[in-house]
């Protein structure tokens, strides 16, 4: 049945209307006057005060431009939007995804044996336990070499096969947790409709080795079943045989009867449930080839670290609370401050995909234009989030970002021990990180810089204004924990920002326009006679185009 959203319009009052928000306002016509230099000059403890620790996660946010005013009238503002009650009602099971009247327990995924939590009266844990352990016994079967292919030969090389939630997570957390990976095992990632990226990742691999694991929540989306497709007729090919599929292809859906109907056997199916949204989905059996990767032990580990957060997250207070005070800084920095995007700057090659991974868990849960109740909204919601592992960002976008006219708030993320033994390098690795937050909050002066000795000509352009916000987050060790500790904040941050805005953080209808487009569009692209084109002229005009063209080069 479809909810009835209409009928509980305004349920709230609107967002900038309340006192509290009209207070930070207020607040920010002030605040934005002093430079950073200024508060950290007034309180010289700043750099230790304006920190918390948790799970072994250090969230040092001193170099933002808050100061106790701000976080005091921020926590009145999470306090008026009920954010606690809100918490519960997500770790309660209540119906928060309001739109599509589910349940949002990503939280259950990672919850111990002993916890119960109840969807429709039922307690899931028993479930998801079973789930995660049947994952476990058939990657330690691939592991071993336990599980053979078709010929008989062992298993060298995983293909996931899956896209947005189903791809991101697995293949962040995979380049995330190499060190701790199988090496003898060869992962690839496939989710591009654009057949290169199908072709390219299995040219250098046999068939009778390889093994595919689909990954759909729905097991409809277009990509993934392509690609599926694409690689049952390749591996076919290579083996000749039908019932090579069962030993090739395993899936990890919500969705039974398509994969059956695929023709992959259900007893090679992983599941899970519609109350996990496909962008909070990595801990779920969709991290089957991140399992398979770096074993059952170190993805238990994993979940270990996803849970430590969501009790710190559920039990501290709103303001001693990591997720609840990163969610409300960045609303400051965005709809106060202005900052239209997020920089997530990890200093660590491994997370290279973390930022993608982010923007996902960010921009598809809270880039929405109305609230909860459908009502259109009159404030910024999901600024955009972008970045690229430190170093290299510094020798190319972080120019603008030092001296550019827009405002950009990052995030640095770095670890105190490298993975790879080779100190003094990780040494100066971490010292750019804390050169940078430095540079970007302090800046150089015109007096500094003519203090240098440098031509007056050059001084405006050698000048750093500084006043640039930044958290720094620092781990201990990229382990599998601290991973899971440092997506579920920002899960949780995602899930603050989205409270505050009164928006529907669980919903992403804003996919579906371009998909049935290009549904119709695929069916005039491969119709044989000139098919009759209703779009727009610039559509109309780009689709002939192409199809004279490609007639042409046939
Ligand atoms: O189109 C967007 C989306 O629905 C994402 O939310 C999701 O992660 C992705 O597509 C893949 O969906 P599925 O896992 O059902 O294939």
């Amino acid at each position: 049945m479809a909810p009835n959203l209409a009928a509980n319009p305004q349920r709230h009052p609107s967002l900038t209307a309340r006192p509290e928000w009209r207070a930070l306002n207020a607040h920010c016509v002030e605040l934005a006057k002093v430079h950073l230099r200024d508060l950290f000059a007034k309180d010289p403890a700043r750099g230790q005060r304006l920190a918390v620790e948790a799970a072994g996660l250090y969230l040092d946010y001193s170099k933002q431009r808050v100061d106790a005013e701000t976080l005091r009238l921020l926590v009145a503002l999470a306090e008026a939007c009920n954010l606690q009650a809100r918490i519960e009602g997500m770790f309660r099971g209540d119906i928060i995804n309001v739109t599509e009247q589910r349940a949002v327990l990503h939280v259950a995924l990672r919850a111990p044996a002993t916890e119960r939590i109840l969807v429709d009266g039922e307690d899931v844990v028993p479930a998801v336990r079973s789930v995660l352990d049947r994952m476990a016994a058939f990657s330690e079967r691939v592991r071993s070499g336990a599980w053979t292919g078709h010929t008989g030969k062992r298993i060298r090389n995983i293909v996931n096969i899956g896209i947005g939630g189903s791809d991101l997570g697995p293949v962040m957390a995979y380049q995330a947790l190499r060190h701790y990976s199988q090496r003898e095992l060869t992962l690839r990632f496939v989710s591009n409709v654009d057949g290169t990226d199908f072709v390219e990742a299995v040219a250098d691999l046999e068939a009778d080795e390889t093994l595919f694991v689909v990954c759909s929540k729905t097991f409809t989306t277009l990509e993934t079943l392509t690609n599926a497709h694409a690689a049952r007729s390749w591996c076919l090919r290579a083996l000749g045989n039908d019932q090579a599929v069962a030993k090739h292809f395993v899936a990890v859906s919500t969705n039974a009867r398509a994969v059956a109907q695929f023709g992959i056997d259900p007893s090679n199916m992983f599941g899970f449930w519609d109350w996990v949204g496909g962008r909070y989905s990595m801990d779920s059996a969709i991290g089957l080839s991140t399992m398979l990767a770096i074993g059952p032990g170190h993805f238990r580990e994993l979940l270990d670290g996803f849970h430590a957060m969501d009790v710190h997250f559920r039990s501290a207070p709103l303001a001693a609370n990591l997720p609840v005070l990163l969610g409300l800084i960045g609303i400051w920095n965005s709809n106060f401050l202005g900052a239209e995007t997020v920089a997530v700057l990890p200093y660590d090659q491994y997370l290279q995909r973390f930022p993608a991974y982010l923007q996902q868990l960010t921009m598809e849960s809270n880039g929405k234009h109305v609230t909860i109740d459908g009502n259109p909204i009159d404030y910024a919601t999901s600024p955009v989030y972008w970045g690229e592992p430190g170093t290299n960002g510094q020798h190319s976008f972080y120019q603008l970002i030092h001296q550019g006219t827009r405002l950009i708030p990052c995030d640095f993320i770095g670890f105190v021990e490298p993975l790879n033994p080779l100190q003094e390098q990780h040494d100066l690795l971490m010292a750019n990180l804390f050169a940078q937050s430095e540079a970007l909050a302090f800046g150089k002066t015109t007096e500094e810089v003519m203090a240098d000795g440098i031509a007056d000509s050059l001084v405006p352009h050698r000048v750093f204004e500084g006043n640039r916000p930044s958290h720094t987050l620092l781990a201990e060790r990229l382990t599998p924990y601290a991973l899971g500790t440092l997506v579920a904040l920002y899960e949780h941050s995602v899930f603050v920002q989205g409270t505050i805005w009164n928006i529907d953080s669980f919903d992403q209808w804003g996919v579906e326009l371009g998909k049935a487009l290009a549904k119709r569009t695929a069916q005039e692209l491969a119709s044989v006679s000139e098919p009759e084109l209703d779009h727009d002229s610039s559509t109309n005009a780009l689709i002939r185009r192409y199809r004279a063209l490609r007639e042409a080069g046939r």
